[in-house]
């Protein structure tokens, strides 16, 4: 069989990977780069790393309002579509490039498939919210992280088509982490001790685009006092630089990392907060303690094991949960257990 599959942001790369390995062991899959993120360090950094394949296509579709830059994709992706022909569309997650690979594919008839399907925060503000519900609708075949997704997806009458899989994101933290280790040398760059510093991470639109919001976090990282990794969404960079916000010594501003440094910061540190989804849920893997800047969540597995704090961007939750937030001894394997991708691309194959 053919498919295409479809990706564009940062997370999308890391999802990507496990899922081409296994598809390609039997059939062809054509990858298609919307273009959403083109940094070299927010895009092609995690092609060099993580070994994946190169896309066959790049849209170029760039930075710009929803309906700009959702529109270029669709346009694109049209184009790519028509000329390839595949059996079937793959996307991911809940990014503007996932729905629009979901909409061109199922405008000309594809079949849909979406991965990590049934993820809600019931926060309609969030453009991610949108794009999932659209994409879940409009799927064939949704393959969700846990039976907590499925729920959701039968909540609003979707039943057929649907596969608990796990996490592929997971299979990809398992699958490099080793390498990660060899690879890295991110601890001794910025001098930093195993378990005696935290990991930060902002990028949602509701954290960088509500000054309060944002003013609010920056102030608790300052006021924390522990060494502070923060490695800064483009985003966020020009958010930061808009309200002049300026950091104490302690607080490490710097570039978005590459895939492996991340993993290894990630295991080492002591505390990650973050808005993350993806980071949330790398948190969980490597069992650190996770403080949640967003006021919801759509990976209550993690909340409900008591390893994730919502504190919202609330200066005062953030500053006494720092040093207090405590997980429990038993850390359930809420998020699958590593083969999502297989499974995958075993259900695909049939
Ligand atoms: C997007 C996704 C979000 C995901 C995140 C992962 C949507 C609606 N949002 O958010 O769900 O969590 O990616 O990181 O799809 N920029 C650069 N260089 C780049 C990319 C972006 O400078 O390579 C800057 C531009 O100013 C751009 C801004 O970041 O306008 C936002 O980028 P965009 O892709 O629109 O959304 P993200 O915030 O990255
Ligand atoms: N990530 C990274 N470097 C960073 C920040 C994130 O490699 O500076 C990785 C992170 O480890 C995870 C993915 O990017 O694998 C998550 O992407 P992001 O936080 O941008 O988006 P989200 O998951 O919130 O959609």
């Amino acid at each position: 069989m053919k498919f295409v599959s479809v990706v564009g942001a940062r997370p999308e790369f890391v999802q990507a990977a496990p899922v081409s390995w296994a598809l390609r062991k039997a059939h062809t899959e054509i990858l298609v780069h919307t273009g959403q993120h083109y940094d070299y360090a927010m895009s092609q950094a995690f092609f060099d790393e993580l070994g994946a394949p190169a896309p066959d296509y790049n849209l170029e579709a760039g930075s710009g309002s929803h309906a700009r830059q959702t529109a270029a994709m669709l346009i694109g992706m049209e184009d790519v579509l028509l000329k390839e022909q595949p059996d079937a569309v793959i996307v991911r997650g809940d990014t503007n490039s996932t729905v629009a690979g979901a909409l061109a594919a199922s405008k000309l008839g594809i079949p849909v498939m979406h991965i990590e399907a049934g993820e809600r925060s019931f926060a309609r503000h969030m453009p991610e919210e949108i794009n999932r519900i659209v994409a879940d609708h409009l799927a064939d075949r949704c393959f969700c992280v846990s039976p907590k997704s499925a729920a959701h997806l039968a909540a609003e009458g979707i039943t057929a088509g649907v596969y608990v899989t796990g996490d592929v994101m997971l299979d990809a933290s398992l699958h490099h982490r080793e390498l990660a280790r060899t690879k890295s040398d991110v601890l001794a760059r910025l001098r930093l001790t195993p378990g005696r510093f935290a990991l930060v991470t902002v990028h949602r639109a509701n954290n960088t685009d509500d000054p309060a919001r944002l003013r609010a976090i920056v102030t608790a990282l300052n006021t924390v006092g522990e060494t502070i990794v923060f490695p800064v969404h483009p985003r966020t960079r020009k958010a930061l630089e808009l309200i002049g916000a300026t950091f104490a010594p302690h607080v490490l501003a710097i570039e978005p990392a590459g895939y492996f440094d991340m993993m290894v910061l990630e295991e080492n540190a002591r505390l990650i907060a973050t808005d993350s989804g993806g980071v949330q849920r790398e948190a969980y893997y490597f069992a650190r303690p996770c403080l949640t800047l967003r006021d919801e969540t759509e990976w209550t597995e993690t909340v409900d094991a008591g390893w994730n704090l919502l504190v919202g961007a609330d200066c005062q939750k953030i500053v006494d949960a720092w040093f207090t937030f405590q997980p429990p001894d038993v850390h359930p394997p809420v998020l699958g257990d590593g083969t999502a991708a297989e499974k995958i691309a075993k259900i695909l194959s049939e």
